[in-house]
């Protein structure tokens, strides 16, 4: 009996995978030009791993990447892996018709922009509750460029979309052959090729071709599902502060009336004296407060450096800045109680 092929449904998104330096216009090059067709097309070797399905979900930059952006990348994903998707508006059922006819698949990846890849993959790790693999992949030189990497992270993520150790691992980012947790993964480098790590090391690495998994996370994930969200999250404001810092800057922030702010504090999530102040203000104004660190590694412990129980602040714990935005925005669909949110944190 022979074993059916794996079918794997790849998503575009854009970014410098699907970039152009002759399309630019003044600029390096221009994000998001060829379609995802193109992209697998130029992958040799892929149709021997699995049958691949395209659509496409969006064609951005991924600093353009705001929330809502994501949560509909999420839902048409909750729609290719699960067939249905009861919370989709006018235009997510639309497009239902194109995602259904993909029919069944065995794993997803998702073309993204490297830039907030990690944000993205966080949040569709939160909201996607299902053990078929989902991979996000990019690439640091665009489709055009004759040292392009795309086509070879492509084929990698493939291969781990259409393996069977990556299920059950929650959301993945395959790049540079390496295979990264969504929870643990962060951009560390701005224009080398090996531009992706992990916190605490990478789960696994594709090897001639084979994928080997040696680690999982043990976070919890898709505890928020996507079906049950909101039309529009929660706003979680930004603030790195400094002890020069005029007042204006923070009054602004709480002016803007955002549910929560993450702070970007130094070393274990410090925060100088006038961003004391500022934070106070926005807790007194009804803000969650989450103290995160923009050191990229070690933990910003509850109580640790600063008392959070005295100004009733959250502590982000390993997270970057980044995806504690992702967290609270979620976390603030269920509850703003400051302990209820630690443990969201604590958890996940
Ligand atoms: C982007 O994030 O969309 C542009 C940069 C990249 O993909 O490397």
């Amino acid at each position: 009996m022979t074993t059916p092929r794996p079918r794997i449904a790849v998503v575009g998104t854009g970014g410098t995978i699907a970039g152009s330096s002759a399309a630019a216009d003044g600029h390096h090059y221009e994000a998001g030009v060829f379609s995802v067709d193109d992209l697998t097309a130029a992958v040799p070797g892929l149709e021997a791993v699995a049958d691949i399905v395209t659509t496409t979900v969006s064609s951005v930059d991924s600093v353009e990447m705001d929330l809502g952006r994501r949560v509909a990348l999420a839902r048409a994903l909750a729609e290719i892996l699960t067939g249905s998707d009861p919370a989709a508006d006018d235009e997510g059922r639309r497009r239902r018709s194109a995602l259904a006819s993909l029919g069944r698949v065995d794993g997803v990846v998702v073309t993204h922009g490297t830039d907030t890849m990690e944000e993205s993959a966080y949040l569709l790790h939160l909201v996607l509750d299902t053990d078929i693999p989902v991979v996000l992949t990019g690439a640091m030189r665009p489709a055009d460029d004759p040292g392009a990497d795309g086509p070879a992270n492509l084929l990698d993520a493939v291969r781990v979309a259409a393996d069977p150790a990556a299920r059950g691992l929650g959301v993945l980012v395959v790049f540079g052959g390496l295979v990264h947790g969504a929870r643990d993964v962060v951009k560390r480098a701005a224009s080398t090729l090996d531009a992706f790590s992990s916190l605490h090391g990478p789960l696994g690495e594709i090897v001639a071709g084979r994928v080997h998994v040696h680690a999982a996370s043990r976070r919890v994930r898709g505890t928020f599902p996507v079906a049950d969200l909101p039309g529009t999250l929660p706003r979680v404001e930004m603030l790195a502060t400094h002890p020069e810092q005029s007042s204006l800057i923070g009054r602004a922030v709480v002016e803007s009336r955002p549910a929560g702010l993450v702070h970007v504090g130094s070393g274990g999530g410090n925060v100088c004296a006038a961003g004391i102040t500022a934070l106070d203000e926005a807790r007194a104004a009804g803000l969650a407060v989450v103290r995160a660190s923009r050191t990229g590694a070690g933990v910003v412990g509850r109580g640790d450096a600063i008392d959070d129980d005295a100004h009733d602040w959250v502590a982000a714990g390993d997270l970057p800045p980044g995806k504690a935005r992702v967290l609270l925005a979620l976390a603030l669909t269920r509850t703003t109680d400051t302990a209820e949110l630690q443990r969201v944190f604590d958890t996940h």
